[in-house]
């Protein structure tokens, strides 16, 4: 006779945190690619938040294994969005509160769902003087860990826990893939990139990864610069960016975000936002170019929805100039990280860390 429900362990992908991972992949080829050419994109987009849904649960979970995340304690952290979701999400799994620093170029969509799934929004109103939104919401969230005794800070761009919690993605790629020549990942925490290139490296040591930023962004050594692109890029140096495991790095603008975003969307029905977009135009580029059995596997982080009133906006398009004309069919070149500013698509094969750059070699 059984007195109450049994005690059975759930199946994974009826649990809230079993939501998230192995997301599907899709083969991406014409018209980035000629056809019997192409890339295999990860679809990040598929987990309930995105991309950010892996280091919020994982961070969250180390740092209560660790004891630095006390049960019921505020987590405190600055994030353009994706992130946000991700600890949202590991907030209700694990039973904290949430309170997310941002800044005016979050979508208000954005902060809608946010403070739908319960996390408190606080948006800084000034850029810092010199690192910019980025520097402004990290001190905001300084400020704010000073007034709740007991918070605790995930601080996604040093925390060694936002690259780990990548392992299963890599295993994923390299279940589906069975071998991997090139990863080609966004960069802005550097958390993704880090974190599947350490692993598949080991599976395959002659794996290239090619990063991909904004222009306008200071994370491979550019100038930091105002930046419509969200997600990728930053005004700061974070240091969970894994320099020496990139062969190249390519910038990448808005207006060639945006068409690789709109041709993904006509041709693939997968498509995203303005990483998706710089990731997908490398990714294509890469396909084009390398020997035709070159496997490539590309991250997309997450889907479109977010990027309806950007991207996908006429008007928005329109008003920044991001509809004038596609992408150059190959990018400019530089041989140095610093060896001038760019400002459409480009790429630089010399990858190392900025701050390794002497300090007259920082481009001012
Ligand atoms: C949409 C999107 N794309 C790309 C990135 C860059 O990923 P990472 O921080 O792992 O470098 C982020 C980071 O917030 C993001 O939100």
């Amino acid at each position: 006779m059984h007195s109450s429900a049994p005690d059975v362990t759930p199946p994974a992908r009826t649990t809230l945190s079993g939501l998230v991972g192995n997301t599907p992949l899709l083969r991406v080829c014409e018209p980035l690619s000629p056809a019997g050419r192409g890339f295999w994109a990860k679809l990040e987009g598929f987990n309930p938040g995105g991309i950010k849904d892996r280091p919020g649960l994982h961070m969250v979970e180390r740092a209560r294994a660790r004891g630095d995340l006390e049960p019921g304690a505020r987590i405190i952290e600055s994030t353009s969005g994706t992130l946000g979701l991700g600890l949202a999400l590991a907030g209700m799994v694990h039973g904290h509160p949430v309170t997310l620093v941002t800044d005016p170029g979050l979508e208000p969509s954005m902060t809608r769902l946010l403070t739908a799934y319960g996390a408190q929004v606080d948006v800084v109103s000034e850029p810092h003087p010199t690192g910019g939104w980025q520097q402004a919401r990290r001190d905001r969230v300084t400020e704010l860990l000073g007034h709740h005794p007991g918070s605790w800070c995930p601080d996604q761009y040093n925390n060694p826990d936002n690259t780990t919690a990548y392992t299963p993605l890599a295993l994923e790629l390299a279940t589906e893939l069975g071998h991997i020549d090139v990863l080609v990942c966004s960069v802005g925490t550097g958390g993704h990139s880090a974190g599947v290139s350490r692993v598949l490296r080991q599976l395959y040591p002659e794996l290239k990864v090619v990063g991909v930023d904004t222009v306008g962004s200071t994370i491979f050594g550019q100038p930091a610069r105002p930046r419509l692109m969200r997600g990728l890029g930053s005004s700061i140096y974070p240091r969970n960016v894994a320099y020496e495991q990139f062969s190249e790095v390519h910038w990448v603008a808005p207006g060639e975000a945006v068409w690789t975003c709109r041709q993904l969307a006509s041709s693939h029905y997968a498509t995203g936002g303005w990483s998706v977009g710089a990731v997908a135009l490398v990714a294509g580029w890469l396909a084009r170019t390398l020997p035709p059995q070159t496997r490539i596997a590309a991250v997309f982080p997450d889907g479109p929805q977010r990027y309806l009133g950007t991207v996908y906006d006429d008007d928005y398009c329109a008003a920044h100039g991001l509809l004038d004309a596609p992408p150059a069919p190959e990018p400019d070149t530089i041989g140095r990280l610093d060896e001038k500013e760019v400002t459409r698509w480009t790429r630089c094969a010399a990858v190392v860390d900025p701050l390794t750059l002497t300090r007259a070699e920082v481009p001012a």
